[in-house]
C-alpha cells in the first residue's frame, strides 16, 4: 500500500493525505444473457497517490479495462468502494482524463478543432479554447499542423493529438488504457517519452494499463500485477528507477532487467493460467 504522506510529487494537486484514487474491495459483476452473473474483477484494493504513476499489467481479458471503467465512473462497482480525491465515484468525476487505444480524434475536424473540443464542451469561448489548444498543440510537438485533418497525420501524430485532447483539460487523474498498443515499436517509445515529459509537469495521478511489462516498468513508480480473470491485485512492485527517464536507455540497465525478471515471474503464472483456459476452450 502507498504511504500517502510520502507522495512523490509534493506539488501535485489534490487533498493532502487523501489518495487521488482509492479502490476498496471493488468487485464488478456483469449480467449475462442467461441471467447469471459474470465476475470481471474481484476484491480489488489499490490506492494511487496524487502525482503518482501506476502501471497495471495482467493477462488479456483479466479485467484491466473494467478496473479503469470503475474509476472513470463508466461502470459502478457491484461490491466495494471507489473514490477519486476522497469522493465516491458516481458518474464521471471532475478532473478525470481518459485515453484509449482507439483514439477519440474526430475525422471531420482539423487538429486545432479536435484539441479545442474538450474546452468547447466545457463552455469556453472559441477564442480562449483555440488559444489554449494552440499552446497544447505546440507542447505535443504538432506546431504547424493545426489545419491538418486526421487522415493527413501519421499514427504517432494522431496519438499526439489524442494526448493534447486529454491533457488540455488538465486532469488530476489520468487513465490510459493501452494507449500506444497499436503503434510500431519506434513510435511507441517516442510516445512513452513524450507522455513522461508531459505528465511530469502536470502533477496528475496516472493509471496506465498495458500488457507490455517493459512499457509498464519504463513509465511507472509502481507496477501492479493483476491475476488471471476475474482479476484481483496479485503484486505491487515499486520501480525506484531515477527520473527523468528515457525509456530506450533505461530498459538496458541492470536495475531494469532485475525488476523485469522479478515481475515477469509473477505475471507469467497468470498469463499461463489464461492461456491454459483458452486452450481448453478450443480443445
Ligand atoms: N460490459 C460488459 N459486459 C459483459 N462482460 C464484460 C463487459 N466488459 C467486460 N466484460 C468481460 O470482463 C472481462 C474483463 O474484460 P476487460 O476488463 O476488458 O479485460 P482486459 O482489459 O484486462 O483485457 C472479459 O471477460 C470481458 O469479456
Ligand atoms: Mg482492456
Amino acid at each position: 500500500m502507498t504511504d500517502i504522506t510520502s507522495r512523490r510529487d509534493p506539488h501535485a494537486p489534490g487533498v493532502p493525505g487523501v489518495p487521488a484514487i482509492s479502490l476498496r474491495g471493488a468487485t464488478k459483476r456483469f449480467a449475462t444473457k442467461d441471467g447469471s452473473a459474470f465476475t470481471a474483477i474481484r476484491d480489488v484494493t489499490l490506492d494511487v497517490a496524487p502525482g503518482e504513476f501506476v502501471a497495471v499489467v495482467g493477462p488479456t481479458g483479466c479485467g484491466k479495462s473494467t478496473t479503469l471503467s470503475l474509476v472513470s465512473g463508466l461502470e459502478p462497482a457491484s461490491v466495494g468502494t471507489v473514490e477519486v480525491a476522497g469522493q465516491p465515484v458516481e458518474g464521471i468525476p471532475d478532473g478525470v482524463g481518459y485515453m484509449f487505444q482507439a483514439d477519440a480524434v474526430l475525422p471531420w475536424k482539423n487538429v486545432l478543432d479536435n484539441v479545442a473540443l474538450g474546452l468547447r464542451y466545457r463552455g469556453l469561448r472559441r477564442a480562449d479554447a483555440e488559444a489554449r489548444a494552440r499552446d497544447w498543440i505546440n507542447r505535443v510537438g504538432l506546431g504547424g499542423f493545426e489545419d491538418r485533418y486526421p487522415h493527413q497525420l501519421s499514427g504517432g501524430m494522431r496519438k499526439r493529438v489524442a494526448m493534447a485532447q486529454t491533457l488540455i483539460t488538465e486532469p488530476t487523474v489520468l487513465l490510459l488504457d493501452e494507449p500506444f498498443g497499436a503503434l510500431d515499436v519506434q513510435t511507441r517509445e517516442l510516445m512513452q517519452d513524450e507522455l513522461l515529459t508531459l505528465w511530469s509537469g502536470s502533477g496528475a495521478a496516472c493509471v496506465f494499463v498495458t500488457h507490455d511489462l517493459t512499457e509498464a516498468i519504463s513509465l511507472a513508480d509502481r507496477v501492479v500485477v493483476m491475476t488471471a480473470g476475474p482479476a484481483t491485485v496479485k503484486d505491487v512492485v515499486t520501480v525506484d528507477l531515477p527520473r527523468p527517464r528515457r525509456v530506450e536507455e533505461i530498459r538496458l540497465t541492470p536495475e531494469f532487467i532485475q525488476l523485469y525478471k522479478r515481475i515477469w515471474d509473477s505475471l507469467r503464472e497468470e498469463v499461463e493460467i489464461t492461456r491454459a483456459r483458452g486452450a481448453s476452450r478450443v480443445a
